[in-house]
């Protein structure tokens, strides 16, 4: 049984589609949310649709049983999730499961993210637990930038404080496409996977491509972090969340998205989408 926790989301769903198209039967694809009427069109394809909250121990084993593969897709509330992943993954190993496939973040030992303790902390729970972890090392979603470029192409100007960093964005579906590969090999591979588009990109990178697409003048405004987070608090983010972001840009002017790495496109068996595709497709509405 292949088992995708998170499947009501954005990427779990696309990883249990992806999981059909592969050939899957739909009978041996577990599909673990904790609204069953958000899976209705899963379970209509006969995806096994099972109901558990992360905080439900009980509802969590009874889930995962029969599991032999899992995608852990990391969850949502930041700061508590280790616990949630915790849970999941004792039921995992009580089922027997020979592969754990985790959705972490990049570079999670040395990275300055917000996000990365939480993953890294996962990790080593994987590793004590003696399960064998294939760690999905994601990087940031290209759909993180889609209210940027639709805005950059209204306004002319993309703003942030990322200074030169480079970020290896790669889509959901990549991404989706890539955890698909890895629950469906021939014999299951843990290991470290750095997953992210084949070209890493700047903010200024980011103004061109959306110049080139909309066919206008596109600048990129670098920030100080004070002048970044006034910005975004001006613009009605809360102080919470606009220092979210603000961490996020320092963090990517350290390096902390770029990896180098052609992992997820040797994956797939094709490039990456590219930033200049994303930006087109996000502009096509
Ligand atoms: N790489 C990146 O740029 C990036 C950006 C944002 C997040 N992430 C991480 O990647 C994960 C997947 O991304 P996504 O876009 O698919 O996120 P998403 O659309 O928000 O999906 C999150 C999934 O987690 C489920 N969930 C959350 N708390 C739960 C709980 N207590 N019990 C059971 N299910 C729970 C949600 O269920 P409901 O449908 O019921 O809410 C949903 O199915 C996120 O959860 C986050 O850890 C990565």
């Amino acid at each position: 049984m292949l088992t995708v926790t998170g499947a009501s989301g954005r990427l779990g769903r696309l990883v249990v589609l992806g999981l059909l198209d592969a050939g899957v039967p739909a009978d041996e694809v577990v599909a673990v949310v904790r609204d069953p009427a958000k899976a209705a069109d899963l379970d209509g394809r006969g995806v096994q649709v099972r109901r558990a909250d992360y905080d439900d121990a009980g509802a969590v084993a009874k889930a995962l049983a029969g599991t032999d593969r899992l995608l852990r897709v990391s969850g949502s509330e930041l700061g508590g999730r280790v616990a949630q992943h915790g849970t999941v993954l004792r039921a995992a190993r009580a089922a027997g499961a020979e592969l754990i496939a985790y959705t972490s973040g990049p570079k999670v030992e040395t990275s300055a993210l917000a996000v990365a303790p939480d993953h890294l902390a996962t990790e080593r729970l994987i590793a004590e637990l003696g399960l064998r972890g294939a760690l999905l090392r994601n990087n940031w979603y290209f759909e993180n930038y889609d209210a940027a470029i639709t805005r950059a192409a209204e306004t002319g100007e993309v703003v942030g404080s990322a200074d030169g960093g480079r970020i290896a964005a790669a889509t959901r579906a990549d991404l989706a496409a890539g955890a698909v590969a890895v629950l469906t090999a021939p014999e299951p591979a843990p290991g470290v996977y750095e997953l992210g588009g084949d070209e890493a990109w700047t903010l200024a990178d980011l103004a061109a491509a959306v110049a080139a697409a909309a066919g206008r003048d596109v600048a990129y405004h670098d920030l100080s972090p004070e002048e970044h987070a006034r910005a975004l608090e001006a613009a009605g983010l809360p102080e919470g969340a606009a220092q979210f972001v603000v961490g996020t840009d320092q963090a990517i002017a350290k390096g902390a998205l770029e990896t180098g790495s052609r992992q997820l496109s040797e994956l797939i068996g094709r490039p990456t989408t590219t930033l200049a595709e994303h930006v087109r497709t996000v502009l096509a509405g």
